[in-house]
């Protein structure tokens, strides 16, 4: 894969949003769906996975009007629909055509579908959603100031944001020795590969983060909890899985792929703590309540 971002990065500089925005549009026109395959198996202690762990935040006799922030194939507001049945207004927005083309296919027709950045949601009014959603995606949108403010913009008095973001790397070793991994091959094709964060680094720590959404949100209560989450297989299957949910994976040249997913499959083999078969990701949940 070659795109503007990764040009710039391998010249040492630090690329600006639209370039980021080409390459996320990239990823995801060559792999749409990605990040639900993994997503949905990957679970808590209960057995419990990431969207329905989001999905919580909604009650089901206050809200009706819900919208899923950078919603990608659908799995979040086809779990709302699945849940709640159709007492809820469903909208969702991605700026990735090929995610919503996933999307339309699974969703019933009254959802509403909208290709636009989260940074400009002018074709909603102010105060007309009870709950905005987002899930793994906050962490790549920049700039998120007006994400932020586009969010408070939206939601009615008293309504709830809650978002799906990473959690600290350090609560899990195997999270990170597989980040630096799968960073280290890819930075053998791109130089400067992962000097600078996708997106804001803010949203990646507990404090920066609480920090970051109380300026748009002072007088709201803002939480932010965390809680691991494990995918289960062979070395083998966990190594591919794995690979496949990093966005650094996708900018690895095809005939280096085969690499990076033995020295995976090693890596789960020789490692004793992963006892299991299982590898865990530190995953913090954001709600911020009116
Ligand atoms: C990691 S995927 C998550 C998709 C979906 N929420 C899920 O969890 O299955 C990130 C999604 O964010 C979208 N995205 C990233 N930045 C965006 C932005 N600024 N505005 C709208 N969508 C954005 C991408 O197109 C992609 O579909």
């Amino acid at each position: 894969m070659e795109t503007s971002w990764l040009k710039e990065l391998r010249r040492g500089k630090k690329p600006d949003s639209g370039k980021l925005v080409e390459h996320l549009q990239r990823v995801h026109r060559e792999n749409p769906g990605f990040t639900e395959r993994y997503s949905t198996n990957c679970v808590d202690a209960a057995g419990m996975n990431t969207y329905q762990w989001l999905a919580e935040v909604i009650e089901k006799e206050d809200h009706k009007e819900i919208l899923d922030l950078a919603c990608g194939s659908g799995p979040l507001l086809s779990h709302c629909h699945d849940k709640f049945g159709g007492g809820l207004s469903l909208t969702g927005v991605d700026m990735s055509q090929d995610e919503l083309n996933l999307a339309e296919k699974r969703l019933p027709d009254t959802a509403t579908l909208v290709q636009a950045k989260a940074q400009n949601l002018e074709f909603i009014g102010d105060e007309e959603i009870d709950v905005v959603l987002c899930h793994w995606a906050l962490t790549l949108m920049d700039p998120v100031g007006p994400v932020l403010e586009e969010v408070s913009r939206v939601l009615k008095p008293g309504g709830t944001f809650a978002a799906i973001v990473d959690g600290d790397k350090s609560s899990s070793q195997e999270y990170e020795d597989v980040s630096s991994l799968i960073y280290s091959w890819v930075g053998k094709a791109h130089e400067n590969y992962g000097k600078y964060d996708m997106g804001d680094a803010r949203i990646r720590r507990k404090e920066t983060l609480k920090k970051l959404v109380g300026r748009y949100f002072k007088e709201e209560e803002v939480i932010i909890q965390q809680k691991l989450f494990s995918i289960f297989g062979t070395p083998a299957k966990l190594a591919k899985n794995v690979a496949n949910f990093f966005y650094a994976s996708y900018a690895l040249p095809e005939n280096m792929r085969p690499s990076l997913l033995d020295d995976l499959r090693d890596y789960f083999k020789s490692n004793e703590k992963i006892l299991n078969q299982e590898f865990r990701m530190p995953i913090n949940r954001l709600v911020v309540r009116g």
